[in-house]
């Protein structure tokens, strides 16, 4: 099977895109899959890059990008639809260079879109691929573009029962000529609240934010990632997570996780330094999480439920806050969570027993069934 590996991408989280595939070109059993890596550049093109993980992996501090690690004069790939030569289900690569003829590059069977954010988790490659009709590992259009989106997630999990926490939405044009009406509303959330883009992912744009006079900064701050902001009442409680796999009867969610955020470290939330460049330092992850057998046997419920309720495929990963009152809230869904070193998802399957390179198995056969 030959599985186009397309990775890097538009979005703020493209370094934490390539560290994922680097994750995934390692761990993939080659001797069931021909793997051909396909990057997306910060500015969106699309080249072949070299097959080298090593060299794309978070080097003194610095994210890895994909212009690192493409091969040189490759010019832009371009995927096509159903090649049908053999009359299956194979679809067509080709490298097109500016003046010369389009040079086929053979054909895959399957995309694994190991994208992070905007233009990529959130239904727009998932769309490309299903006008192309290639099949594609993990959700489809809509259960990606509702788990991008902060504000039509919650609407999704509030009309299917599951519990979130309080917030408010900030439109962008609300923010230019009522900023007084927003202020207002948020006060009422009670300090400190979260600011966050609306679609954005890593905790890229967001903010902890103690009092009115921090508000304004922070809503610019995050409207630099995404025009629509989200604002959350600061939850108090122990951060829990499950991963959701699809199995072949149907999805079961993994042995749930704990993140602790070390006191002392400098960070006051998981933030993008403590979940990808001071992990080990700012972060505890226990897995499986301290919890006793409802509670678990409840989280892997309310994780499954999450994933049906936006009518997920393949993956997703389910983060939760348990309150102090014993009661379990959906902070968020991540359809196409992270695979680096420090992500939770493998390793919480891992620790469920399905280990790395049967995780990506799982996922692919997914994908073709
Ligand atoms: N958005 C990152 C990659 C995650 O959820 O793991
Ligand atoms: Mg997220």
């Amino acid at each position: 099977t030959r599985v186009a590996l397309v990775f890097g991408g538009r979005s703020s989280e493209h370094g934490v895109s390539v560290v994922t595939a680097a994750s995934v070109l390692a761990a993939i059993d080659r001797t069931r899959y021909e793997v051909v890596p396909i990057g997306i550049n910060a500015s969106g093109r699309w080249t072949l890059v070299a097959d080298e993980p090593a060299r794309m992996a978070i080097t003194d501090g610095r994210m890895p990008d994909v212009d690192g690690v493409a091969e040189p004069g490759d010019g832009t790939v371009v995927l096509m639809g159903e090649s049908a030569a053999d009359g299956g289900r194979r679809h067509e690569i080709v490298r097109a260079e500016p003046g010369a003829l389009p040079k086929a590059l053979g054909e895959v069977d399957v995309v694994f879109p190991l994208l992070h954010g905007p233009y990529g988790e959130d239904g727009t490659i998932q769309g490309l691929l299903e006008m192309a009709g290639v099949p594609y590992v993990g959700c489809g259009v809509l259960a990606s573009a509702v788990g991008m989106d902060k504000e039509y997630m919650k609407h999704v999990f509030t009309a299917c029962g599951l519990p979130v926490g309080p917030y408010t939405v900030i439109r962008p044009r609300e923010w230019e000529r009522d900023r007084e009406a927003v202020r207002r509303r948020v006060a009422e959330l009670g300090w400190p609240v979260f600011v966050k883009p609306a679609r954005a992912g890593s905790s890229m744009g967001i903010s902890k934010v103690n009092g009115p006079e921090e508000l304004d900064a922070a809503v610019e701050e995050a409207r630099g990632h995404d025009p629509k902001v989200i604002v959350e009442a600061m939850l108090r409680g122990r951060e829990i997570e499950c991963g959701v796999l699809e199995f072949e009867d149907g999805p079961r969610a993994s042995l749930p996780a704990e993140i602790e955020v070390l006191d002392g470290a400098g960070h006051e939330f998981y933030d993008f330094e403590a979940k990808y460049l001071q992990a080990d330092e700012a972060t505890r992850a226990r897995i499986p999480a301290e919890l006793d057998a409802e509670q678990t046997a409840r989280i892997r419920d309310i994780a499954v439920r999450a994933f049906e309720a936006l009518s997920c495929e393949g993956l997703a990963r389910v983060d939760c806050f348990l309150l102090e009152d014993g009661r379990f809230v959906v902070n968020e869904i991540n359809t196409m969570p992270g695979f680096t070193p420090t992500s939770m998802y493998p390793l919480m399957w891992r620790a469920t027993g399905v280990e790395y390179p049967e995780l990506i198995d799982r996922l692919i056969q997914a994908a073709l069934r």
